[in-house]
C-alpha cells in the first residue's frame, strides 16, 4: 500500500496510510473476486464447482477484512481504490481492468457488514451480472433486499454539486453581494467544480484567489459583513471555504501574523475541505444524524483533501497538513487518527476555530443559522478541549459579539442592555439591568465578576431580539461627552 507524505518544516505528516487496526489489507483481490464471480455466474449454471470455489475464496477475503471491525467499505474514486476512506491501491494497468469492470456497472462503492453469508456473496455477484441489462427503476438497495441480501450494499458515488444554493432565510442580507466577495465565490466555485469533476486545480488559480481575498475582500467592510452574517448561500464546499479563509484572515490580523504567514494561512483555509469534492453529494447534504458508514465517509474528506493537495505543485507545504488536521483537537483527539497526543499544527488550529464558527453561523438547508454571539459561546465551550483557548479568545475579540446596546439574558435570568465590553473578556460584558417590560435602569452588573472559587457569577445565555421600537438602548448608554 502506498503512503503519501507531506512535509511541514521538516516534520513528516502521513496523509494516507492504512489504519493501525488493518495492517496490509488490500481490497483489490476482493474487487477482482467479485468481478470474476460475476462472470462465472453468467457462464456456468448454478451449483458449478468453480462458482462454489470462488464464493469460498471471497468469503475468506471478506472474513479477513471483517477481522478489524463490524463493517468495511471499498470505494473507487477516479480509478483509485480506497478501503474505509484510506487510499489503498494505485490506478495502474493491472488493476485498471478490474476496477473499470466494476465501475462500468455503475457501482463504485461496496460496503460489507459482519454476518454476511456465502449465499449473499453469490446473490450480489448474480445481481451484478444481470444488473447491466436490468432496467432502471427500483433502487439497488430494494433489488438486493429482494434477493435476501442484507449485509452488502452497493452504491454510486455522485460528484459533489457545488452549485446548490440555500433557501433564503427571512433575515438573510438582501441586495447585491460585494463585488470582490462575489468574484471570489465564483473563482472558488470554478476551482472546486474542476476538482469535483476530476480536473486539476492549479496553484496559479489558488494564488489568484488568495490575492483577491487578501487585497480586496478583506478591505471591504461590506464583504466582511456578508461573511460574518453569511446566510445567503448553502455552505457547500466553495462558499464555506471562502468564508473560512476570510475568518482565518481576520484571526491572522488579530494575531499580528506577518504577510507571508497570512497568505499561507489563507491558502490552507481556502482548501481545507477540498476533500469533500470526493464525497457523494447526498451524504454532504444529508440532514440530521449520519449513519456510521456515512460518518466515516465524511471523515475521509481530511485524508482525501491532503492527498489531492500534496499532488499539486506550487502549493505551500502546510496546505495539505491543514486539510489533514483541521478536525483534530488540541487535546490530540478527533479525526483522522494520527496517534494519541499528536497536536495539530497551529495553522490547523486557526483554521479549526474559523471552521467551527462558519459551520455554526452559515445557513443550512435544514436549520437556521446560529447567531454570532451564540456561535462564540459554543467556541468558548470548546476552548481547551477541541480548540486552542488563546486562539478562541483572539477570534472572539476580532468579531464583536455583544455590541453596545444589545439586549441579553444572563444565567441568573436577568435581562440587561450591554453598556460596556472589555477587550480581555468580550463574552462577559457590563450590563444595565432592565425589567421584562424593558423598564429600567435597575442597576448595573459586570458579568466578568467571578466568585470566590474563580468561576463566573453569571454568563450571557442568549441575545434577545426586542420587538421593533420597544427598546431605546441609547437611554442606558453613557451620554456622549458634551461638545465643548
Ligand atoms: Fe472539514
Ligand atoms: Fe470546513
Amino acid at each position: 500500500m502506498t503512503a503519501t507524505t507531506a512535509t511541514s518544516g521538516g516534520k513528516q505528516v502521513k496523509t494516507a496510510e492504512p489504519p493501525p487496526s488493518s495492517p496490509s489489507l488490500d481490497p483489490l483481490p476482493l474487487l477482482k473476486g467479485f468481478a470474476s464471480l460475476r462472470r462465472l455466474t453468467g457462464m456456468y449454471s448454478q451449483g458449478h464447482p468453480m462458482i462454489g470455489q470462488k464464493v469460498k475464496e471471497l468469503q475468506e477475503l471478506v472474513r479477513q477484512h471483517l477481522g478489524h471491525g463490524p463493517a468495511f467499505r471499498v470505494d473507487i474514486i477516479h480509478g483509485d481504490v480506497y478501503l474505509d476512506g484510506v487510499f489503498a491501491s494505485q490506478d495502474n494497468q493491472a488493476n485498471m481492468q478490474v476496477v473499470r469492470e466494476v465501475t462500468d456497472l455503475g457501482v463504485d462503492s461496496i460496503q460489507i457488514h459482519s454476518g454476511v453469508g456465502p449465499e449473499e456473496i453469490l446473490a450480489v455477484a448474480e445481481f451484478l451480472w444481470q444488473f447491466k441489462e436490468s432496467s432502471a427503476g427500483e433502487s439497488i438497495e430494494a433489488q438486493l433486499v429482494e434477493r435476501h441480501v442484507h449485509h452488502i450494499s452497493l452504491g454510486k458515488l455522485v460528484p459533489l454539486d457545488t452549485r446548490c444554493q440555500a433557501q433564503q432565510w427571512p433575515d438573510a442580507p438582501t441586495g447585491p453581494l460585494d463585488p470582490a466577495y462575489e468574484e471570489s465565490l465564483l473563482l472558488a466555485q470554478q476551482a472546486f467544480d474542476a476538482v469535483a469533476s476530476g480536473g486539476a486545480l492549479t496553484a496559479v488559480t489558488v494564488r489568484d484567489l488568495v490575492h483577491l481575498l487578501i487585497s480586496k475582500v478583506a478591505r471591504s467592510n461590506a464583504a466582511l459583513g456578508q461573511i460574518l452574517a453569511v446566510k445567503q448561500y448553502e455552505p457547500l464546499t466553495y462558499c464555506h471555504s471562502v468564508n473560512v479563509a476570510m475568518l482565518s484572515l481576520l484571526l491572522a490580523r488579530q494575531l499580528g501574523l506577518d504577510a507571508p504567514t497570512t497568505a499561507a494561512l489563507v491558502e490552507a483555509a481556502l482548501l481545507h475541505d477540498i476533500g469533500k469534492t470526493r464525497l457523494p453529494v447526498e451524504v454532504v447534504k444529508k440532514r440530521g444524524a449520519l449513519g456510521k458508514w456515512e460518518k466515516s465517509l465524511v471523515e475521509s474528506h481530511t485524508t482525501f483533501g491532503a492527498e489531492i493537495l500534496v499532488d499539486i505543485d506550487g502549493l505551500r507545504a502546510l496546505t495539505p497538513v491543514v486539510a489533514l488536521e483541521h478536525h483534530r483537537a488540541v487535546k490530540g483527539t478527533g479525526y483522522p487518527d494520527l496517534g494519541a497526543g499528536v497536536v495539530p499544527h497551529v495553522m490547523s488550529q486557526i483554521v479549526s476555530v474559523a471552521d467551527v464558527y462558519e459551520a455554526l453561523t452559515g445557513a443550512r438547508s435544514y436549520q437556521a443559522p446560529t447567531l454570532p454571539e451564540q456561535a462564540c459561546l459554543v467556541l468558548a465551550r470548546l476552548a481547551g478541549e477541541k480548540l486552542n483557548t488563546a486562539l478562541v479568545k483572539a477570534f472572539v475579540n476580532a468579531v464583536t459579539f455583544f455590541p453596545l446596546g444589545s439586549l441579553v439574558r444572563t444565567s441568573r435570568d436577568e435581562i440587561g442592555v450591554v453598556v460596556g465590553t472589555s477587550t480581555g473578556d468580550p463574552l462577559h460584558p457590563v450590563l444595565t439591568l432592565v425589567t421584562e417590560g424593558l423598564d429600567g435602569p435597575r442597576g448595573q452588573v459586570d458579568t466578568s465578576t467571578r466568585d470566590s472559587s474563580g468561576a463566573y457569577e453569571r454568563h450571557i445565555v442568549e441575545t434577545l431580539r426586542p420587538q421593533e421600537g420597544t427598546l431605546d438602548a441609547t437611554r442606558f448608554l453613557a451620554p456622549a461627552p458634551a461638545d465643548a
